[in-house]
């Protein structure tokens, strides 16, 4: 059965506004959730943060519009907020901050896999398995602290849904900023399901950077702290590349269609998949209220472009956030490209022998890391808790992480701090050891 959001009322905007009681949800408990749930929950706090500030953005720079259409985007800015404090707020108090993070990893994980094996462009795809891999880094190097600080383990949150092992190390991450801008899709040619699909990671990225911006200086942990602010800072990246991705002439109502379709689809998504019944109950009320969001800029775009807005949207609904464990498709993903960077003009190398000497990003990454790479010192630093590096993967893939390692370090602009290969396989063996020690004795 194919849906149409455009031949759907939605619920109209004057019932739109909530009380406090309403606004504010019961909060899921992190003992019980669902991995997926609160991949949603994070993920659509995200969508509902874009959506606001879109709105400001709207208003502040559009000209030619009636005050009272321009008061009506301010009205939906009004219910965007919130929707993104309902969402948000379901994440409950006792979950820590470095608990969230590795579901926002999760997040950037398994969204971006699926994106990836579900977007028509092959370049747009490209792009999606390369940001893979880093955050698939980020959730490696967050574990370490979960369990160093916390005593969190990995699949306390990732509930075996998602592996946690060495990708592209972070320290490699950085680059120059002209870099990372990728080549744009054409508004004229691309499908519907390729803006949908960036629009959607990057509202997640983008969130991402905000959380860590905002949580990072909440540990005492010097090179925490440190990681955060590295980590951060790629996410920031990240928000570069894929905004990169969508072609700048647009026109604004065009980005709001856009921006409304989206969040219809990521909460019909939403609603399909939640085994949540509570919060299954706000994807459902939330879809109306964004069908109703939908008709509203339908309705400005037809009267002031003279347009129909299928043209930009098409007539069915995208799935873009099927939330599910793609292990199988990011190892496969991580063997053969975690050698890749990025390359000038929106072009990527696929090894290191392509990259020349005056690569513009190896300046940054020296320049950065010319103390230490505080992503290789949590690396160093968990050698002391737990002999070894802490992974969640298959033995098949553990067997592989020296290797990936090794094919996944530059050799140029290398922090000194580095676990080199032979160290961490050092550290493996050790834990092996001292493990079939412990046995003796118990
Ligand atoms: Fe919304
Ligand atoms: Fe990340
Ligand atoms: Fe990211
Ligand atoms: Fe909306």
């Amino acid at each position: 059965m194919t849906f149409n959001p455009l031949e759907e009322k939605g619920m109209p905007l004057d019932k739109q506004l909530r009380n406090w009681h309403q606004i504010v949800a019961k909060p899921y408990k992190k003992q019980h959730v669902d991995c997926y749930t609160r991949t949603r929950q994070i993920l659509m706090n995200g969508i509902e943060v874009e959506g606001w500030g879109f709105k400001h953005q709207f208003n502040r720079f559009m000209t030619d519009i009636d005050q009272e259409d321009r008061a009506n985007i301010s009205r939906l800015g009004r219910i965007e907020n919130q929707q993104q404090m309902t969402c948000n707020w379901l994440c409950p108090a006792d979950q820590s901050v470095l608990e969230t993070t590795l579901g926002y990893e999760q997040v950037a994980v398994d969204l971006t896999a699926w994106l990836a094996q579900n977007e028509p462009d092959k370049y747009v795809k490209e792009t999606f398995n390369f940001g893979l891999l880093e955050d698939f880094d980020h959730l490696y190097r967050y574990a370490q602290f979960a369990y160093m600080t916390e005593g969190v383990e990995p699949n306390d949150i990732v509930k075996d849904q998602t592996d946690v092992i060495v990708g592209r190390p972070t320290q490699h991450h950085h680059n120059c900023n002209g870099l990372r801008l990728r080549k744009h899709y054409d508004k004229n040619t691309a499908s519907p399901q390729t803006k949908v699909n960036i629009l959607t990671v990057l509202s997640g990225e983008q969130q991402t950077h905000n959380f860590y911006a905002e949580h990072g200086f909440m540990y005492g942990d010097h090179v925490l702290r440190e990681t955060y602010a590295e980590i951060k800072d790629v996410e920031e990246e990240h928000v570069t590349m894929y905004e990169s991705l969508i072609d700048p002439s647009e026109t604004m109502l065009e980005k709001a269609l856009l921006h409304e379709f989206t969040e219809v689809c990521n909460y019909y998504t939403c609603l399909e998949d939640e085994v949540d019944e509570e919060i299954k109950k706000y994807w459902e009320i939330f879809l109306d209220m964004e069908l109703g969001h939908l008709q509203i800029v339908a309705d400005l775009f037809k009267k002031y472009e003279k347009r129909d807005p299928e043209e930009v949207i098409g007539s069915e609904i995208i799935i873009p956030c099927r939330f599910k464990s793609q292990k199988a498709y990011v190892q496969k993903v991580l063997e053969k490209e975690v050698q890749k960077r990025l390359a000038p003009n929106g072009e990527y190398y696929n090894s290191f022998d392509e990259i020349p000497k005056d690569w513009a990003s190896y300046p940054v990454q020296e320049r950065v890391a010319e103390i230490s790479a505080p992503s290789e010192n949590c690396i160093n630093l968990v050698e002391y808790y737990h002999d070894r590096d802490v992974v969640e993967a298959s033995e098949n893939l553990k067997n592989k992480e020296v290797g990936l390692l090794e094919q996944g370090l530059q050799t140029i602009a290398v922090a000194h701090n580095t676990v080199s290969p032979k160290k961490l396989q050092e550290m493996i063996d050790n834990h092996e050891e001292r493990e079939t020690e412990k046995e003796k004795i118990i």
